[in-house]
């Protein structure tokens, strides 16, 4: 049989060109195939998409076949599987609620109700009450994934507010305490002049007037030192007992008497004063200018 050349050449190209259009066919296949392929028996199959199950794989004829998740099921990236998840279902006896609802392509999202959380992320398979902190009080509040925090037993809130005010309230009533008490202190030394030192107009006071006052705040033996310190003798004193035997009070003013008359008409005051002050007698002392300085007002 004779085959003519023009044939065999037509062959040729035509099978060629089947090849070219097969190889094309291939690759627009695979351009097709959005998600992805995979290899099976030397041939790239496109993946099943999304929210697809795997059903048979592709052939020269056909594509892989693939089948929508059915209700409460889903696939959530590009496969070849043959099962679809089932998808979660937020339990609300395990305190959750349903956050985002499944879809073919994306399983449930499950969340704690209010008040219940669950710190174990992905493996969350319940949800547990908040603590309550009913003793120490709220430090940090509860999250979705964090219990709450609350304030240490140790250090309570409450009991270091209450610290602080006591202590606040002891310093200020302290301070008050103190500047009155300093008041007060000034006050009486102002009123009742320096003890040590008389003013000195007062020095140039004469004593006799008062002297008879005077005796009333003092008893014999006080009279008797103020002498005795002045230089007076036993002897000079005794005789002021013995000539008043009878008379305290005559016994203290002649005694006294004579004492300032040593002491000079602008020594007498001051010394008195003075040696009452040294005597460790200083309310005598006090009481004494006290009448002196009524007698200069009056
Ligand atoms: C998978 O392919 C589909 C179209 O077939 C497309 O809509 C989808 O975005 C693709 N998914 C991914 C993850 O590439
Ligand atoms: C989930 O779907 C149910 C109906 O099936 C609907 O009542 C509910 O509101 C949906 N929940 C969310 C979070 O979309």
């Amino acid at each position: 049989m004779y085959v003519r050349p023009h044939l065999v050449v037509f062959l040729w190209c035509a099978m060629l060109t089947e090849g070219l259009t097969e190889g094309r066919r291939l690759r627009t296949r695979r351009g097709v195939c959005e998600n992805g392929t995979y290899q099976h028996e030397g041939r790239s199959c496109c993946f099943c998409q999304t929210g697809h199950r795997f059903l048979s794989h592709c052939t020269d004829k056909h594509d892989t076949k693939c089948e929508w998740c059915g209700h409460g099921t889903y696939i959530d990236h590009p496969n070849n599987d043959d099962k679809c998840q089932p998808c979660q279902i937020c339990d609300s006896n395990a305190n959750m609620d349903t956050m985002l609802n499944c879809s073919s392509s994306s399983n449930t999202v499950c969340r704690c109700k209010d008040n219940y959380y669950c710190d174990k992320g992905d493996l969350c398979k319940a949800c547990y009450p908040c603590d309550t902190c009913e003793k120490h009080g709220v430090k940090e509040k509860c999250t979705e994934t964090t219990n709450t925090v609350c304030h240490d037993a140790k250090e309570p809130v409450h009991l270091q507010v209450v610290i602080v005010a006591v202590l606040v309230s002891f310093i200020l009533v302290a301070g008050v305490g103190v500047v009155v008490f300093w008041l007060c202190r000034k006050r009486k030394y102002r009123f009742k002049g320096r003890p040590i030192e008389p003013a000195v107009h007062l020095t140039d006071l004469d004593l006799d007037p008062y002297l008879l006052d005077i005796v009333e705040v003092l008893d014999w033996k006080t009279v008797k030192r103020v002498a005795r310190r002045s230089g007076m003798r036993n002897t000079e004193i005794e005789e002021h007992e013995l000539n008043n035997k009878n008379d305290v009070k005559e016994q203290k003013y002649t005694l006294l008497q004579a004492w300032s008359q040593r002491q000079g008409l602008r020594g007498a005051y001051p010394a008195l004063i003075k040696t009452l002050h040294e005597m460790k007698q200083r309310k005598t002392a006090d009481e004494i200018q006290t009448i002196v300085e009524k007698g200069q007002t009056e």
